[in-house]
């Protein structure tokens, strides 16, 4: 299994517009999540906070963490200010995570989860599956194989759905975990499938950056 790495957030300005505005997705959840009387919920990779705060104050019991000990600084920093308590804020990794089984009714990861290859990623899934409560849900996203960076041969070779990420930004030496239609079919097994998507963002570097959204449920 690839060493994990965290980001480097030292390259991204604290003030960073998309990473200080929740994920769109996220709004449409927090509803959705309240509707079905989900209360207690694991934000995986804080990254600047923008999504686990707006959960929080929306009235979620959040619990997050991520392995950038910047991130968890800027993130308890800035909830600090608007008020907000977290159940958990801790830095950690998300191969081995630090909370029991059956903990959480919801678990976001926006942008994280395929930070490994396809052994991390399987251990991942596993300890999502361990964490949720029976009939709790998990909303991830994973780029896909059409993505520039997983076809661009600068990149390193990890496995069939794994590249390290060469570049001059905060992701450089990152390994990224890609997947096709196929792949979801076959990866997502152990859970009920609530929604996937396929989604190609227009990014604002003016290239599509197509990233699959899925939405799992865990059996009761
Ligand atoms: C693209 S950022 C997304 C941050 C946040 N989820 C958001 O949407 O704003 C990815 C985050 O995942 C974190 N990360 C990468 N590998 C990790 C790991 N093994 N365990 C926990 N966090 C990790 C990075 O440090 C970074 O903060």
């Amino acid at each position: 299994m690839i060493k994990s790495k965290a980001w480097n957030w030292n390259m991204v300005a604290d003030d960073d517009k998309y990473w200080n505005l929740p994920a769109p997705e996220v709004y449409y959840l927090s509803e959705n999540w309240k509707s079905k009387g989900f209360n207690e919920l694991l934000d995986i990779g804080c990254g600047l906070g923008r999504n686990c705060i707006f959960l929080a104050k929306n009235g979620f019991v959040v619990s997050t963490f991520d392995l950038s000990e910047k991130s968890v600084q800027a993130t308890t920093q800035k909830a600090k200010e608007q008020g907000i308590e977290f159940k958990d804020i801790r830095v950690a990794d998300m191969l081995d995570m630090p909370y029991p089984d059956s903990s959480f009714d919801c678990v976001l990861a926006m942008n994280v989860i395929s930070h490994t290859d396809k052994l991390g990623f399987d251990k991942i899934l596993n300890e999502i599956k361990r964490v949720l409560k029976p009939g709790g849900e998990a909303y991830f996203t994973v780029g896909s194989k059409e993505s520039y960076w997983y076809n661009n041969p600068d990149c390193i070779y990890v496995d069939d759905y794994t590249k390290i990420r060469v570049e001059d930004g905060p992701e450089n030496g990152i390994p990224h975990f890609y997947i096709n239609d196929d792949d979801c079919k076959a990866l997502f097994n152990d859970f009920e499938i609530v929604k996937i998507q396929n989604v190609r963002e227009l990014t604002a570097y003016g290239n599509f950056s197509p990233h699959y959204h899925i939405w799992l449920k865990k059996s009761r």
